[in-house]
Formats: C-alpha cells, structure tokens, sequence
C-alpha cells in the first residue's frame, strides 16, 4: 500500500509521462514576484572580441548559405539551450560584430526580424537596403527594417567592422522565423545615392508623400549630426539615469526607428556619474568612445572603447564616466516592443546611486 506522499510522486510520474503538468507546485517558477531574466549581466572586452572576429576573416567568406561574417555574443545565461545559446543576448536580442574585408561582398536576403547596425571602425563599404546604397562610417547607425532586400559591399582598402542588432531570440521564440534569399547575389542600386538623407535634412519637416506611409524614411542617421544634438543638448541638463543621450527614431512616426529594437547614443562627459534605476526592458551597450564603468545589480563593470555590455530587464544599473575626455555609449533595447505589450515599467533606486559590492572580472 502506498502511502500518500508515495502516491504523490507516482502520480506526477504518470502526468509526465502523459505530457501533463501540475501546476501547484509550479506556479512560483512559471509566475516569478517579479522578472527573472535568463539573461545574465555580462562585459566583453574588445580586444578579444576583436581577435577572434579579425581571425574569422582569414577562415571564412560571406558567401550564400552563411550569408555574414558575424561572431555574435552568447549571453552566459542561454548558453545550456542549445550548442550556440540561439543567438541570445538577452530575451529578445542578439548581437554581433560583422567583418566586411576590402574588395569583399555579402549576399542580398531579406527576413522578419528586424535590424539594425552601429559602425565601429572602417571605411569605403556601403549597405545596400532595397536599392538604396547606405555608405557607412563610424559613428552610424543603421536601420534594415524586416521585408527589406539588403546586402553589403566593400570598396575600400581597410576592414569594416560594425555591430548588428536583431530581434532574432523573440521571434525564435514565438516560432514565426521566415528567411529568404535574393535570387542573384546583389540587389541592383535603383536609388539615388544618400536617398533618404537628402529626404530627411532638417528634424520637423516631412517630405509631403511620407504622409500617407513609409517604413523605413531615414535608412541612415550620420554621427555628426548625432554628435552635434547631444553637443547642443549637453549645455541643458542630464537626464538623470542616462546623461546626456538622443533616440533614433523614425521621424514620421516618433517611434523607434528600428521598429521593434529602440537605439540610442549617451554622451558622459568626464566625471559624470547618474542615478540608478532599473526597468522592465533590457540593454546592450555599445562604448564607442571613453572609459567609464556602470554598476549593474551592485557589480562594477568597468569598460573602455569598443567593449560590449548587457544590461538584463529589471537590473539596477548606473552609468559614470572616467578618464579625460566625454564617453560615448551606444546601446539598444525592446523598450519598444515592452512598451506595445503594456509590460514598461520602471524604477528609481531608492538610495540613488549603488553601493558597489563587487567587480566584474568575466
Ligand atoms: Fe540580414
Ligand atoms: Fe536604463
């Protein structure tokens, strides 16, 4: 005769063996007080990083199948779900360095995620986007919203490095991935170069035939205009969690320019330090200039150019500059698809600032 706990664990053996779940000893997991993200705070450091992508350039070539030359950033925290982590950065994000050499060519394809790209270092490539071709430098940001044929070419004498960011890990979890490739190599350029540049020279003012729609009606916003607006803006005040910092965003609607995938640039002059808070989305930081650290969940990260940080939803963080001249940092986050789900929310830490418990060492 059994006795009841006996029966107990018998019973949830049978309800697996079933595919049936109880959910009273469950629900505390699958219904957490509050977020409890897979995604780990984590730093790379770009030297190795851009060891490792520099090497891939020797070993492999943007041809069709693999499509880029991207090493991508696996968050710790996803790393047991399958052999490469599927790309997950936090939650809903992935990211990479992607490495265009000189004379080099990446197919054309188009996909349901969304993208958008930062750019690092180089010069003389270009990203072809729907018969625009977008000419990339340092300092910009780039947006391929999902549907667009877009693919990359490279005429210029040195490596091209950029960041990319999609919302690949969302929709490899909502099940709903389509991919398909373009049936010659490159796309033809139909487009006048710097199209929706010169479609868009003056904040405020729309071209009259973007009234009625337009997906993507700036495909490219330049650093310098980015550096001027938080030059302009760095004489007002901070933002208290994030210094002096601008969104990109789509200039017909006011929403994020990378649709699902919001973006910003922040200027930390030295000495700066803000306020902690935590919200509901996550973040990866980009640093494209400077050195500083940020304090995440009371662990300093300290970082210098070129390093790639996360931030997991609902982690205290702050941000300070250090060193001699202003710290630029680059980031993006699923503010925007929080914000379409009604899940935003955010805090202040109570004290202001963190109390520093420890340093992150990787
Ligand atoms: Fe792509
Ligand atoms: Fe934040």
């Amino acid at each position: 005769m059994l006795d009841a706990n006996e029966r107990l664990q018998a019973y949830y053996q049978e309800l697996r063996q079933h595919h049936l779940g109880p959910l009273w000893n469950s629900i505390g997991r699958l219904m957490t007080e509050e977020p409890t993200p897979r995604a780990q705070a984590y730093l790379w450091r770009w030297q190795d990083v851009y060891r490792y992508v520099m090497e891939s350039g020797d070993l492999v070539t943007p041809d069709r199948g693999g499509e880029r030359r991207v090493v991508f950033f696996m968050n710790p925290g996803f790393e047991s779900l399958e052999p490469w982590g599927w790309g997950a950065l936090t939650n809903t994000l992935y990211a990479g360095i992607q490495l265009l050499k000189p004379g080099e060519k990446a197919p054309s394809h188009r996909h349901n995620q969304n993208a958008i790209r930062f750019i690092i270092q180089g010069s003389g490539a270009a990203t072809i986007v729907e018969g625009e071709r977008v000419v990339m430098e340092p300092g910009d940001f780039l947006i391929t919203p999902a549907g667009l044929w877009h693919d990359h070419v490279h005429s210029g004498s040195e490596p091209m490095l950029w960041l990319d960011s999609l919302d690949v890990p969302m929709l490899y979890q909502l099940g709903v991935m389509f991919f398909e490739r373009y049936p010659q190599f490159n796309q033809p350029v139909t487009k006048p170069d710097s199209y929706t540049t010169k479609r868009y020279t003056a904040s405020g003012l729309r071209p009259l035939q973007d009234r009625r729609s337009s997906y993507a009606p700036q495909a490219v916003f330049k650093w310098q205009r980015t550096r001027n607006a938080l030059d302009q803006l760095s004489l007002l005040e901070p933002d208290p969690y994030d210094g002096f910092a601008v969104e990109y965003i789509n200039p017909v609607t006011g929403a994020a320019a990378g649709i699902t995938i919001g973006a910003m640039m922040q200027k930390l002059p030295p000495g700066h330090h803000t306020l902690a808070h935590r919200h509901v989305h996550s973040t990866i930081y980009h640093v494209f200039r400077g050195q500083g650290n940020s304090v995440i969940n009371g662990i300093r990260f300290s970082w210098r150019q070129g390093d790639t940080f996360v931030v997991p939803n609902w982690a205290w963080h702050e941000h300070a500059a250090s060193g001699g001249e202003d710290a630029y940092l680059f980031s993006t986050n699923d503010q925007p698809v929080m914000e379409k789900l009604g899940l935003e929310r955010e805090e202040p830490y109570p004290a202001g600032q963190q109390t520093v418990e420890g340093e992150f060492s990787g």
